[in-house]
């Protein structure tokens, strides 16, 4: 099995000696910025994740710091512009059926929300209803009843909205969303619509093995194995359709991205704040109660305390499959990789 990032070889100790002091001083630096950035960092709670909020400022906001929100958005603009050029030139394809049946429409202002699963849905959701009926309610459980989808309208009112409403997406970093989805789906189990993900992808367990003893999960008169992060991490890089869910499918292959002309795009990450920016610049004024506020203040670093125990060519892969997402929406893998190293670097420090 490919080593792990928990597990440095002890041969090459000395030789990687001084790499590893430069590594620990950079994580010493790291460490106590994010210490010092933790007093900033807020957690808002949706119904079913709790979605981190990185602070930004008001001054931020009003555009007297280096970067801006809204320099961010308009750098998030054109990164995304820049790859649909580069990647599908001249393309005159149409938005594919299954993404007008991801959108979520808004007619009294006009906007169409292509929903991704586990990007802060929830919280959007409840926006966009609250929008449409002058409503205030955070606790609605929003099913197909409550909310108006493009598919529902005639061709021409679907071509219609497409070219004039105000399009927006919502994006999360690819390897956060997966430890959502798993966590959400396969761990945080309550009700029976969580017991369907563990009974339909048993099969994952294929993809570590008979040797795993596979904690039991126990519904009315069934059971089923536990699925670990490993077994549903190493099933959606094998890229299978069986495995395939819009939970944790990339988003280049629900909201056909570079066919729809988006005016926001907006980042888990900075949800809270990217409403107030897309409420500015949407016209719609003195319905700002309505957009979430941060409220829990918990810290939830599971995406790297469950890749710090992946593989490492599993975690290559997966960056691969999700490249994509990676380069239209303006995250980064390397990143990503950076960061889960600066994590077992500190927690090894700690365990010494
Ligand atoms: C998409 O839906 C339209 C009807 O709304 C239909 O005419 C068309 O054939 C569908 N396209 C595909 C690829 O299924
Ligand atoms: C929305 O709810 C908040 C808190 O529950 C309340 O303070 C506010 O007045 C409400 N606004 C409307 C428009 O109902
Ligand atoms: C994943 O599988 C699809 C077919 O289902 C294929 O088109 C795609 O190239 C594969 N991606 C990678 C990175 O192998």
């Amino acid at each position: 099995m490919a080593p792990s990032f928990s597990q440095i070889p002890r041969s090459s100790r000395r030789r990687y000696f001084f790499v590893f002091f430069g590594i620990v001083a950079m994580s010493t630096i790291f460490f106590v910025r994010f210490r010092h950035d933790q007093n900033k960092t807020e957690y808002v709670l949706g119904r079913d994740v709790l979605l981190p909020q990185k602070t930004i400022s008001m001054s931020t906001i009003q555009g007297s710091e280096p970067m801006s929100l809204e320099q961010e958005q308009a750098k998030r603009m054109a990164v995304f512009k820049d790859y649909c050029r580069r990647h599908q030139p001249n393309t005159v394809k149409p938005v594919a059926n299954e993404t007008i049946s991801r959108f979520i429409v808004n007619d009294k202002y006009k906007i169409l929300y292509c929903f991704v699963p586990k990007t802060g849905t929830t919280t959007t959701k409840h926006v966009f209803y609250n929008l449409e009926h002058g409503t205030n309610t955070t606790t609605l459980f929003l099913g197909s009843k409550h909310l108006k989808f493009l598919s529902e309208y005639t061709d021409n009112e679907i071509l219609r909205r497409l070219e004039t409403y105000i399009k927006f997406i919502v994006v999360r970093d690819p390897l956060e969303r997966l430890a959502s989805s798993w966590k959400n789906k396969f761990m945080d189990i309550r009700g029976a619509m969580r017991y369907w993900f563990i009974e339909h992808y048993q099969s994952m367990l294929e993809t570590i093995g008979d040797n795993e003893p596979g904690e039991k999960i126990t519904y009315q008169d069934v059971n089923w194995k536990h699925i670990p992060f490993l077994a549903f991490i190493r099933a959606i890089a094998r890229n299978q359709t069986r495995w395939m869910n819009p939970h944790w499918q990339p988003v280049y292959q629900l909201c056909s991205p570079c066919q729809v002309n988006w005016d926001y795009i907006a980042h888990t990450e900075t949800l809270v704040e990217d409403f107030h920016l897309f409420f500015k610049k949407a016209g719609i004024v003195g319905r700002e109660n309505i957009i979430p506020k941060m409220e829990e203040r918990v810290g939830s670093r599971f995406y790297l305390e469950g890749f710090m125990k992946i593989p490492l060519e599993e975690i290559q892969r997966i960056g691969e499959l999700y490249q994509s997402d990676y380069d239209m929406f303006g995250y980064s893998f390397q990143e990503d990789l950076d960061n889960l190293m600066k994590h077992v670097i500190k927690e090894k420090l700690h365990d010494n």
